[in-house]
Order: C-alpha cells, then sequence, then structure tokens
C-alpha cells in the first residue's frame, strides 16, 4: 500500500519529532493533540530543529520550507478522515493510549494503518483494543528523532505482512533504519538500555558514585554520548519508570525492579529536561547535578 498522509497523535517530544522526520520525507502530516499550547510549542520547536538542521548543512532552506507546509495542526482526529497511516505518540501510558485508539477507529478509513511509537508496552494487547488487530504494529522512533537513525519496528501476534511492509517502507524513504523485534516487553533498545540507565540510578542510591562520577564513568569509559543520569533525564524519569515497570510487571525478574530513587524523583515531578529537574538542574547556563 502506498502511504501518502499520515497522522501522528500527541505532539510532545517524540510526536513532534516524527512528525518532522516524515514531513521531510515527502509526507503530508496531521499533528494531533488535545492540547493547544502543546501544538504550538510542536510547531516552534519543528521550525527550530529544521533551522538547525539547515545551519549545519544537513537540508537546503527549501526543503525545510517545503517540509513545513506538509504539516497541519489538528485538536481534533476527525481531520484523521484520510489519513493512510497513524502513529499513535503519547504519553506511555496504556489506558490512555487505549482511550485514544478507542476513539480514533470512527474517524478512519478501512485501509488505513495503525501504529504505536510505544516504547514498551504490549502491541498485541493495544491492537486488540481496535477493529484491526492485522493492520496494527510498533512503530518505535528514538530521541531526538530527526537525529537518530534507527527505527523498531515490531508485530504484534496478529500483524499481517503487508502492513509491516508498508511500515518499512516508509522507514526506508525516511532514511533511517529498521530493526525488527519481537513483541516482548520494552522489545530490544528499552529491554537493554532501560536495565542500564536503572543500575546507574541504584549505584548512586548505594553511593558508589556521585551523578557526575557515574555519568563520566560511562561517558569516557564506555564512549557512550551521554551519561546513563543525563541520557535518563533526557528521555523523561516519568518514561524510565514507567518501561522499568512494565519489564518488571511483564519477565516477573526482580532483576527488573525499579530504583526506589528513580520512583522518588518521579513522585517528586522531577521527571528531567522537561521539568528543568532531574538528575540534574537545567535552570541555570549549565547543567548541575541537582543533589
Ligand atoms: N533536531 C535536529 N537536530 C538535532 C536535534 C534535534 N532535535 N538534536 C540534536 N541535533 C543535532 C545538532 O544540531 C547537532 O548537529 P551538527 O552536528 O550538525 O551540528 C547534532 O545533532 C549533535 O547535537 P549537539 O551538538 O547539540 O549535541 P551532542 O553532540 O551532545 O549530541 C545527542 C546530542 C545527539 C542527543 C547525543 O548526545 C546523543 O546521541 N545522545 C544519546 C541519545 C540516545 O541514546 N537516544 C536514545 C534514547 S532511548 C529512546 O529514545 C528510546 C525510548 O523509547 C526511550
Amino acid at each position: 500500500m502506498q502511504i501518502k498522509k499520515v497522522g501522528v497523535i500527541g505532539a510532545g517530544q517524540m510526536g513532534n519529532g516524527i512528525a518532522h522526520v516524515l514531513s521531510l520525507g515527502g509526507y503530508h502530516v496531521i499533528l494531533n493533540d488535545i492540547d493547544k499550547n502543546t501544538l504550538e510549542k510542536a510547531s516552534h520547536n519543528i521550525k527550530n530543529n529544521l533551522e538547525r538542521q539547515v545551519n549545519s548543512k544537513k537540508i537546503s532552506a527549501a526543503e525545510s520550507n517545503a517540509a513545513l507546509k506538509l504539516i497541519d495542526y489538528t485538536v481534533s482526529l476527525e481531520d484523521f478522515n484520510e489519513v493512510d497511516l497513524v502513529i499513535e505518540a503519547a504519553t506511555e501510558n496504556e489506558p490512555i493510549k487505549q482511550k485514544i485508539l478507542n476513539s480514533l477507529l470512527t474517524h478512519i478509513q478501512p485501509h488505513t494503518i495503525l501504529t504505536s511509537n510505544t516504547s514498551s508496552i504490549s502491541i498485541t494487547r493495544l491492537a486488540s483494543c481496535t477493529d484491526r488487530p492485522e493492520k496494527f504494529m510498533g512503530f518505535h522512533f528514538m530521541n531526538p528523532v530527526p537525529v537518530m537513525q534507527l527505527v523498531e519496528l515490531i508485530k504484534g501476534i496478529a500483524t499481517d505482512q503487508e502492513t509491516y511492509d508498508s511500515c518499512l517502507q516508509v522507514v526506508e524513504k525516511l532514511g533511517k533504519t529498521a530493526a525488527s523485534a519481537e513483541d516482548f516487553p520494552a522489545f530490544i533498545v528499552n529491554r537493554v538500555l532501560m536495565p542500564m540507565i536503572n543500575e546507574a540510578v541504584y549505584a548512586l542510591y548505594e553511593g558508589v558514585g556521585s551523578v557526575e562520577a557515574i555519568d563520566t564513568s560511562m561517558k569516557l569509559g564506555a564512549n557512550h554520548p551521554m551519561g546513563p543520569l543525563e541520557l535518563a533525564d533526557f528521555i523523561g524519569l516519568d518514561t524510565c519508570l514507567a518501561i522499568m515497570n512494565v519489564l518488571h510487571e511483564g519477565l516477573a525478574d526482580t532483576k527488573y525492579r525499579p530504583c526506589p530513587l528513580m520512583t522518588k524523583y518521579v513522585e517528586a515531578g522531577w521527571l528531567g529536561r522537561k521539568t528543568k529537574r532531574g538528575f540534574y538542574d537545567y535552570t541555570g547556563e549549565q547543567q548541575i547535578p541537582s543533589r
């Protein structure tokens, strides 16, 4: 199936990045959010991020302008009546995702493929609350979407090959690389990455090292572009905790127990960069450890 028009649900950090790369790939994008302010912020972010790419000569000004013209913003799912593909990128909360998918069904065409950018939730379970489990799959981008090369593609138990092939074609048209993952909790990237981040939080909790010592160790000792605590702040501690809980519950193994310190930070509303405080404080010119 030839995909031309894509609906993206959720204009947060993932949703606006997804709209950005789709529009650069030549797709007409309808970006939806329930909150008008989030849509305005998303439009501003997309413009800024395209400008960064123009300034570093990754794309031309003409390509950036053409991409901007391909994105429409809406608070109503009724505007999804002509989309060929939906990518749901709302918050990492299963009841919310199910509710959104349910409310979407009356507005889309029978041929429309439904996907979720979930980083951990069962694709088979999400698919089962729609009217088209064979046309449902996981379409998981990495953050920051315009920079990261990988997209994980996850088939649910009922997903058909045609749906998979159509999504693979989109990934290829975006110039990204797909990795196929089976539908087990947190798939591949987060199955490996999140326990590492969780372990770094345990190392902090147990006093093995300071925030700076842990991050410096992994940056200079393992050549990671960001330390694990800085990366947790970048992803969002609420998202990291949600993924650890999915691993813990889904695999029933104590090795995935979320660190109590991570839970405490989330309870405090210290969610990382997006709230300007997590393992680091981002209110000043330079990030400094928050405790
Ligand atoms: N849009 C467009 N361009 C962007 C961008 C964005 N949002 N963010 C960064 N860039 C560009 C910059 O403009 C810069 O471009 P040039 O090299 O051409 O100048 C380049 O990316 C590097 O950025 P910076 O110079 O600002 O900073 P940096 O060198 O420290 O790199 C980083 C930033 C790319 C984020 C790097 O630190 C990194 O790769 N970090 C790890 C990210 C990672 O692991 N992501 C995966 C998270 S897990 C996930 O996403 C899965 C999940 O479900 C939770």
